[in-house]
């Protein structure tokens, strides 16, 4: 006799789409979780390109403040009525902040101001409060009075005056209130005095930043990282960290200490790309290692900092120092573990209290080198990793495998570090969407008991759109189907990050980005939602989640992985489909399971070359719904090209 079944259906669906029975049955074993889940299983990768620190997250909105870039009045526009009125000279003293300008005002009605252009402009908000501040010195008996105002081209939309009335270097203070929303303001100083005039460190931040630190953060944009909630923050890079030559390299010790003596260097982004070149392009180092400390702990995240192993750019110069000259490097990193974890009885510790921050950053990874490959990596590796670990045996260390996680250069590492039985080894991918969705079983068979993986750059690239036009959902999707690979195999995926973080939609080098601003306003991508949802529902233990005994990572346009929360109680399933039929699926956990659960579904679905922009944030963004089901019983329908994550209380 033919048996009636009665399907009980749950639609996550919006439109009329094909349906398709799939997968009948994702089993997940709720008993037995697989491994545990690193709190850093889902962090963030911080850059400065694409104006991601200067220009960007860092709120000084000043252009060569200090009159450093190559050319000292770059960003700086000079009116004067005549010049027999006024000469201005840019003066070198030769220390970390070597230049400054004198301004010599022959007459009390000169009319001679400088106007800087900001980054790209000066984002401002109406209502809110701008701190101006500038370092001068009086060369002459007579102060000098200067009118300091924000403008909308030529209408002043916030003025204020100063009187600097001292010889020796002071720094003097204004507020201004702006009256009106311009997203690309200018500053405009005007010097009304007859007198000779020393400045410098010329500044204006607004008063809101992150944590109302003065000097701080971008709030927004600091804002959109919080709402990650990321396991942990590398920083400063990527191939910043190498430089083009030794000399462009990041060296985080000219980053610390005083802002006023920071040594600015040139970007290497600024010429790295002939089609995006941006010669304004420099790194002021306001936005540095203490600071990026700070943010990690604000962040609730760990800090990871990537230092250079006496290798510049190996796409660029390949320079680098011979192993006999590779100590100071070496000592580099030592002196930053004692700046991040020191008491404040040693050398670098009390550097760290004096900047704020007496107790320990709690430094417990360090990585060497990034994009390093070949047998000269291998070596100094060794170099560092020797020393390291016998001073600092907790401190895991992260080591490069080259550019790309496979081909020559990796498989040439990647044995011998595991050999070394090194941490944490560093694969990079920006690959096709279709790399994403055909490699969800990349760690499947990796081996358990050897180094850990840290994902440390991937993006899904589509190679036919540029800019935030290349952040669409099919990059999303694909990325979304890997990282159930990725979180399935937490035992040995330790840590994940997409790559790179930032972009100004007027300054950007790289695209894809996970987050785009202009300078008023910023978004997440759709990449930035996934990576959001998986960061929110990261659990605690993986648990293991088949369809007929074996891992669902493709299977019918299905990706699958399954987690538990100790912490919340909850069991959470994600499901990504790839295809544009809808699914059917039913999920049984293991175990006597009765009755029905009430589940939270967030999901996303949409256009495959649908985006998020400045001015539709949101298109692709998580809905969510309430559901009733019975395991094994309901079947849950899952739309056409959709991550669906759905967390049970159990
Ligand atoms: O994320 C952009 C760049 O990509 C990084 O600087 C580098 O590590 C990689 O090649």
């Amino acid at each position: 006799m033919k048996r009636l079944i009665f399907i009980a259906l749950i639609s996550l669906s919006t439109g009329a789409n094909v349906l398709a029975q799939s997968l009948t049955n994702i089993s997940i074993n709720t008993i037995k979780p697989v491994a545990p889940i690193q709190s850093t299983m889902w962090g963030v990768f911080f850059e400065d390109i694409n104006f991601a620190a200067d220009g960007g997250i860092y709120a000084e909105l000043v252009k060569n403040r200090s009159f450093e870039f190559l050319d000292p009045w770059m960003g700086w526009d000079i009116k004067l009525k005549s010049d027999r009125d006024v000469s201005f000279t840019i003066i070198n003293r030769g220390t970390g902040n070597p230049r400054f300008a004198r301004i010599k005002i022959n007459n009390d009605t000169s009319g001679f101001s400088l106007i800087n252009e900001g980054f790209r402009g000066m984002g401002i908000k109406s209502g809110e409060n701008y701190s101006f501040s500038i370092l001068a010195a009086l060369q002459t008996d007579q102060p000098q009075k200067i009118r300091v105002e924000l403008m909308d081209s030529l209408t002043s939309i916030s003025s204020a005056e100063i009187t600097i009335d001292k010889k020796g270097w002071s720094k003097y203070n204004v507020s201004l209130k702006a009256g009106s929303t311009v997203q690309k303001a200018q500053l405009k100083i005007s010097f009304l005095q007859k007198a000779i005039t020393d400045i410098d460190m010329v500044s204006v931040f607004p008063e809101n930043t992150w944590k109302k630190r003065p000097g701080g953060l971008r709030n927004d944009l600091v804002q959109l990282l919080a709402d990650m909630k990321p396991g942990f923050v590398r920083f400063p890079g990527g191939c910043i960290v190498e430089g083009r030559d030794l000399n462009n390299r990041y060296q985080w010790k000219k980053t610390v200490g005083d802002i006023n003596d920071r040594e600015l260097i040139i970007n290497r982004w600024n010429t790295e790309f002939a089609h995006r070149s941006t010669p304004d392009y420099f790194q002021s180092f306001g936005l540095g290692f203490y600071e990026y400390f700070l943010l990690s702990e604000d962040l609730g995240a760990e800090p990871l900092p990537i230092i250079n192993c006496g290798m510049a750019c190996q796409f660029n110069t390949s320079e680098l120092v011979t192993l006999d000259q590779l100590d100071p490097y070496i000592q580099d990193a030592l002196d930053l573990i004692e700046f991040a974890n020191g008491t404040i009885n040693t050398k670098w510790g009390k550097l760290r209290a004096d900047m704020g921050h007496p107790a320990p950053f709690n430094l417990k990874m360090l990585g060497v080198g990034n994009e390093q490959w070949g047998p000269q990596y291998m070596e100094r590796y060794e170099a560092f990793a020797k020393v390291l670990k016998v001073k600092y045996p907790d401190i895991k260390l992260v080591s490069s495998v080259g550019p790309f996680a496979g081909g020559d250069l990796f498989n040439y590492l990647n044995p011998l570090l595991r050999d070394m039985n090194a941490d944490l080894l560093d694969e990079h991918y920006y690959m096709s969407p279709d790399f994403f969705q055909r490699n969800a079983k990349r760690y499947d068979n990796y081996d358990r008991s050897s180094s850990k993986i840290f994902a440390g750059e991937y993006a899904a690239h589509v190679r036919d759109t540029e800019g935030q036009g290349r952040s669409i959902w099919m990059a999303a999707l694909s990325e979304a189907a890997f990282m159930t690979g990725l979180e399935r195999n937490a035992e040995v995926v330790t840590m994940c990050s997409y790559a790179p973080l930032f972009a100004h939609v007027d300054a950007w080098q790289w695209a894809p980005n996970l987050i785009w601003f202009d300078n008023l306003r910023s978004y997440g991508t759709a990449s930035y939602q996934v990576q959001k949802l998986f960061s929110l529902n990261k659990g605690t233990e993986v648990l293991s989640a088949t369809y007929k005994g074996a891992p669902i990572a493709g299977e019918d346009s299905l990706y699958v992985s399954a987690v538990r929360d100790q912490n919340t109680k909850e069991l959470i399933v994600k499901i990504v489909n790839t295809s544009s039929a809808i699914k059917q699926s039913q999920l049984s956990f293991s175990g006597k399971v009765k009755g029905s659960y009430k589940a939270l579904v967030a999901w996303m679905e949409g256009d495959l070359k649908a985006t998020n922009s400045l001015n539709q944030s949101q298109v692709l963004s998580p809905k969510t719904k309430e559901i009733n089901f019975k395991p094994g019983s309901t079947f849950i329908e899952f739309p056409p090209h959709s991550v669906s994550v759905i967390k049970v209380k159990i």
